[in-house]
């Protein structure tokens, strides 16, 4: 048995087609799941491919629907229409696959995408240092955190890349900041971060309004790019501080990286891509800069992509040039996979399109390279998300009220649930909220942040699925079972006994084709979609089906399909980068 069956299903029809002599070998059948009244799956492409043949259709599907079901005995095939399939998982092929599928590690390795074998990097996170991360920096990193679990579940081989933004302009005003503050860094260091931010708009507002200070920060960039060894120094010690208050978010959060080379560690690669471009005539000198144009395109045919600016300095697009550069033939990368707010996709666009003309050029393999973006964090009023002073409000004290908030909730709910295990619970269920809440959403949209939805248990929320996995372990408890050896199926079971418990199982074998979804578009609010159905169904079959009856058999049909629920909710929300709790 296959744990995804839409792949079963597409290579067995593969198969038995090229037993017909009219279906050639570049028939796809297009397996899709099915609306649920038809069927679980469909096959799309059965009808277009002998309308192209200009075959009969009617008279073709069925052909292939007879040499179908000589060769398949777990599916109901039935033809509807001018010549789709529709298949219907039969009670044996649904508890045969129940059998093999109703763990964690049942599935682990067996599930295959189209990232399968791939080595991949994923860019995500990515703050500019000598700030503390705010609002605006929640995004990238969870969904960047899902997406990275759903490639490496997926068999991909991945590596995560935070591309932080440490050689940037802020440092000009930063070091003349902290040079004529002689600001000593090791005075009080659980407040540095906040001091360097506060120099920093010092710095800023000077600026703006003294040219001569203007002209000063200017300087010093100059010689922290020329390598001057006090300046080095003080970057080196920003950089350090920043990190600092980051580890702090991502320890929290759950969030590693194999790598964090930032933009700092291109610094001394970037020659290289002038050179390269301009050879190949990809990159022309406009302006005093040296831009790529792309004619063929609507808008990049007059706007540049500027790789280096007028004044000789490098900047985002030349580092990141660079970087897919380093990452193809350092780490081998097959595929890059960035995640960045939506303002970023020009400079995506243009990226990869140099990319793709530039190793075409020099014979070199293109990698596949995939921008996810994602839209603003707003209020409930539809307003940029801030403080009441109009500032940017901090992760850190984010997730702290979410953590407080939670802990009301908790109250409310668990009462008698002691102190430490409710404190434990609310920051679970909190941060879980703010995930969910955003990975929930299709994410090229904007998206509003309010706690009253996200902290609830009621709708397509964090605490809902959360409760419902504690749900199912009480079950367990309840009958003095545990939970990895409860639901040994018996080997008479021909079916299932009512129809909730049908409706249940049909949903838990789609879940591969969530995730497929989810993995195909990058998008992990498909996965969030069918683990609230799922929750939805198990309920229904919860309040309808007894588990803890007389027969035996039923019985154990029954906890075989809790225990299936609980992993699929627990590894579902485990890829979305959530904790789960046993009680709440
Ligand atoms: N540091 C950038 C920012 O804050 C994001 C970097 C994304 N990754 C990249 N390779 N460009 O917007």
């Amino acid at each position: 048995m296959e744990f995804s069956l839409e792949r079963y299903l597409q290579d067995k029809l593969m198969q038995v087609a090229q037993t017909l002599p009219i279906f050639g070998s570049d028939f796809d059948p297009e397996i899709r799941p099915a609306d649920e009244r038809f069927g679980d799956f469909q096959a799309n492409g059965v009808l277009s491919y002998l309308g192209r043949k200009k075959e009969n259709p009617r008279e073709g599907a069925s052909l292939l629907m007879e040499a179908f079901k000589k060769e398949e005995a777990l599916f109901d095939v039935e033809m509807a229409g001018p010549g789709f399939l529709n298949f219907k998982l039969k009670d044996a092929g649904a508890l045969n696959w129940l059998k093999a599928f109703h763990t964690e590690t049942s599935y682990q390795g067996h599930y295959r995408s189209i990232f399968s074998d791939k080595t991949v990097v994923i860019d995500y996170s990515s703050p500019n240092t000598a700030k503390r991360m705010h609002v605006g920096h929640l995004r990238s990193m969870v969904i960047g955190e899902a997406l990275q679990r759903f490639i490496r579940f997926g068999g991909g081989n991945v590596i995560r890349d935070n591309h932080v933004g440490d050689w940037g302009t802020q440092f000009g005003i930063l070091l003349m900041q902290v040079k004529e503050k002689r600001y000593n860094f090791d005075e009080n260091p659980e407040q540095a971060i906040e001091t360097l931010e506060g120099l920093y708009q010092e710095g800023s507002a000077k600026t703006k309004e003294d040219p001569v200070a203007l002209e000063e920060a200017r300087r010093e960039l100059v010689k922290l790019q020329q390598g001057d060894e006090e300046n080095l120094r003080i970057w080196q010690k920003i950089n350090e501080i920043s990190y600092k208050s980051f580890d702090n978010i991502y320890k929290r959060m759950g969030v590693t990286f194999d790598y964090v080379l930032g933009e700092s560690f291109y610094r001394d690669k970037v020659d290289e891509i002038y050179k390269a471009l301009t050879k190949l005539n990809l990159a022309v000198e406009d302006q005093g800069a040296l831009v790529v144009f792309h004619p063929e395109h609507t808008r990049f045919c007059k706007q540049p992509f500027i790789i280096r600016k007028s004044d000789g300095a490098s900047n985002y697009a030349t580092t990141d040039l660079a970087t897919v550069l380093y990452r193809s033939e350092n780490f081998k990368a097959d595929a890059m996979v960035y995640v960045t707010d939506c303002r970023q996709r020009d400079h995506f666009e243009q990226l990869f399109l140099t990319v793709k003309k530039w190793f075409e050029l020099e014979h070199r393999t293109v990698p596949e390279l995939y921008h996810v973006y994602f839209g603003t964090v707003l209020d409930a009023n539809g307003k940029a998300i801030k403080t009441r002073e109009g500032k940017p409000i901090q992760l850190q004290t984010l997730l702290d009220e979410a953590r407080e908030r939670a802990y009301q909730l908790i109250c409310e709910k668990s009462p008698d649930l002691p102190e430490e295990e409710k404190q434990h619970v609310a920051e679970v269920v909190g941060l879980g909220s703010i995930k969910y809440a955003d990975l929930s959403q299709e994410r090229t949209g904007n998206y509003r942040f309010e706690w009253d939805k996200m902290i609830n248990f009621d709708g397509n929320t964090a605490p809902y699925l959360l409760y419902a996995v504690a749900r199912i372990y009480a079950i367990f408890r309840k009958m003095g079972l545990e939970v990895d050896t409860a639901g040994e199926l018996p080997s008479d079971l021909e079916g299932f006994t009512t129809a909730t418990e049908r409706v249940l199982a049909h949903k838990l074998l789609m879940f591969p084709m969530a995730l497929s979804l989810s993995l195909k578009e990058l998008k992990p609010h498909w996965l969030c979609r069918y683990l609230f159905e799922l929750a939805g169904c198990f309920s229904g079959f919860y309040n309808a089906d007894k588990v803890n009856v007389e027969d035996e058999n039923v019985k154990q049909l029954r906890l075989l399909l809790c225990k299936a629920t609980l992993s699929t909710l627990e590894s579902g929300l485990h890829l979305l980068g959530l904790e789960t709790l046993k009680r709440m």
